[in-house]
């Protein structure tokens, strides 16, 4: 059976007076949730929502790594640097660092090979734009992208892999892929990570994103390939994520 899991990416948004109203009100409306929880707020309030969550069972996460230990790279942060300050999970392969910083395929499977070599459980993000699924090419794209990182990473270490199926076109604007639309590809990315490492597909998590809601977020999270969600807006109220985390509640009893 696989445990639902919420992850929040506060994106470039917060503050420390943000961080420090958000964490407190969502761990005290979600004592004793059953759904793996995550918050992922920006590199600088990572030490602050660490100890907010202290004594929570809510995890931390950060939004990217460099993929190396330490060295003269300056304005990036490693994977051991995470771990040291608090973080169990890291989000790789955002579309909107792909498209805004370049990253390829090839970029994210390293990445996520440094993740896991850190102890850090990666949740690689794929996911079409609308011209891509317009062209019939959804499933092509999304395959070469889950393709490269489980290459990367190798079949051993295939289940220990979390992936976000974030359609670009369904992120910040309010346009949900539907249950239907959401499950097709899950499903296929399921078959995929399974042919690549027997096992590992049945395990490995696979969220949905792209404005997700606490009024949407039942009817995705109850199709038997979404595990949960990747919560990018409504990550930023704590009523609504909570929501949204009560939501995945009870959904991984036949998954
Ligand atoms: P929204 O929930 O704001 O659409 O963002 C989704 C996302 O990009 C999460 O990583």
């Amino acid at each position: 059976m696989r445990r639902t899991l919420v992850a929040g990416n506060w994106k470039m948004h917060g503050s420390q007076a943000m961080v420090r109203a958000i964490l407190p009100d969502v761990c005290g409306r979600l004592q004793g949730v059953a759904t793996e929880v995550v918050v992922c707020p920006p590199f600088p309030y990572l030490l602050l929502a660490a100890e907010l969550l202290q004594g929570s069972s809510h995890a931390l996460g950060a939004q990217d790594l460099y993929p190396g230990a330490s060295g003269a790279h300056t304005g990036e942060v490693s994977g051991q640097m995470l771990r040291d300050a608090g973080c169990t999970w890291v989000i790789l392969g955002h579309s909107e660092r792909r498209a805004g910083k370049c990253e390829d395929d090839a970029a994210v499977a390293r990445k996520a090979k440094a993740a896991l070599d850190a102890g850090l459980r990666p949740i690689v993000c794929v996911g079409e734009t609308s011209s891509q699924r317009e062209g019939g090419l959804t499933f092509e794209v999304v395959a070469a992208q889950l393709g490269a990182v489980l290459d990367g990473v190798g079949s051993d270490l295939a289940a220990s892999l979390t992936v976000a199926y974030e359609p670009v076109w369904a992120i910040g604007t309010g346009l949900t892929a539907s249950p239907e639309q959401a499950q097709e590809v899950h499903g296929r990315l399921r078959l995929q990570a399974e042919a690549f490492a027997p096992g590992a597909g049945k395990v490995m998590r696979m969220l949905y994103g792209g404005s997700v809601k606490a009024a949407n977020a039942a009817s995705l999270f109850a199709m038997p390939d979404i595990d949960g969600g990747l919560i990018g807006g409504a990550s930023l109220d704590a009523g609504e994520f909570a929501a949204i985390c009560l939501a995945a509640e009870g959904m991984s009893w036949n998954k």
